[in-house]
């Protein structure tokens, strides 16, 4: 299995072939013509080889450079692609709001597949995602990644900002073996939220070290009103997980100023991309290639 690693994977794409017992690992050649469009090439060939492309298509131009990954590793002579994507983009906008509109998560998963024969992705904002894939497709969980990295730090209690993040909170609840909770958020628009504690806690949370769990960290209001709330009730410590850390604009710094620690996953490169989902991608690589 060779693993090529895009410009917004690279560092991602090397665990992972770390992870599949040191696979051969290739960055290819990327530059842009003068008009602006984008050139890639992978040294090589891999007849008869499986390879796996690594991209998260945070942005327009990383989708179009895992498109044309996909298509050289294909004319490389690849026998199997598998695409990673860490990080999908687009996938918040899983249905139709309003009249007239794309649903982008479908069209962007019958794009990336094309050249693809397994899918691999991290946390879909929606599960139901992966139904707009009709290819096998799997989602990868970023919660044993930020469980492993957690369970080195001393913790008591996990929070979850949303009602739509208690799997996820009670999940890694109980790989920590910790107590947790939800918040009740309401969004009042796409910057702001306005977050309150339940009627009834699990336990008393005066002096506990608190972790609030997220999948996304995107321009850190919710995390930034779920700490203030919690340190008005007097906690020990606040720290901030999440596994996708968009950190838009100054996100990092705003949640920095109310939070002793930022953990996130490496699925998008950023400053507290503390713990590795690649064994959790590489684990789904070998059980399907073997498949
Ligand atoms: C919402 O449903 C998600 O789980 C996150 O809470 C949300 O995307 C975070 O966004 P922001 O950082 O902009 O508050």
């Amino acid at each position: 299995m060779h693993v090529i690693g895009g410009t917004a994977s690279t560092s991602l794409a090397e665990r992972i072939s770390r992870e599949l017992g040191n696979a051969p690992f290739a960055i290819p050649f990327t530059k842009r013509f003068p008009d602006g469009e984008m050139y890639v090439r992978v040294g090589g060939r891999f007849e008869g080889e499986d390879v796996v492309v690594v991209q998260s298509t945070r942005t327009d131009q990383d989708l179009v450079e895992l498109l044309l990954l996909e298509d050289a590793v294909r004319e490389a002579g690849a026998r199997r692609v598998f695409v990673v994507v860490p990080y999908l983009g687009y996938a918040r906008q899983d249905r139709r709001f309003f009249p007239g509109e794309p649903v982008s998560a479908r069209t962007f998963c019958r794009h990336l597949e094309l050249d693809a024969d397994v899918v691999v992705t991290v946390d879909l904002h929606s599960s139901q995602t992966l139904t707009h894939f009709s290819k096998p497709a799997f989602e990868a969980s970023g919660i044993p990644a930020i469980a492993r990295l957690l369970r080195e730090r001393p913790i008591d209690l996990l929070v979850s900002p949303d009602q739509g993040g208690v799997d996820r909170a009670r999940r890694m609840a109980q790989l920590l073996d910790k107590p947790w909770f939800a918040l009740q958020k309401k969004r009042l628009d796409s910057e702001h939220v306005e977050l309150s504690l339940p009627s009834t806690l699990p336990v008393a949370i005066e002096g506990k070290q608190v972790v609030i769990v997220d999948d996304v960290i995107s321009t850190g209001g919710t995390i930034v009103e779920a700490a203030k709330l919690l340190k008005k009730r007097n906690v020990a410590g606040i720290s901030a997980a999440c596994t996708h850390g968009l950190f838009l604009r100054d996100a990092f710094e705003r949640i920095k100023a109310v939070a002793d620690e930022v953990y996130s996953t490496d699925t998008l490169g950023n400053p507290a991309e503390k713990a590795s989902v690649a064994p959790d991608i590489a684990q789904i690589l070998l059980r399907e290639s073997s498949a």
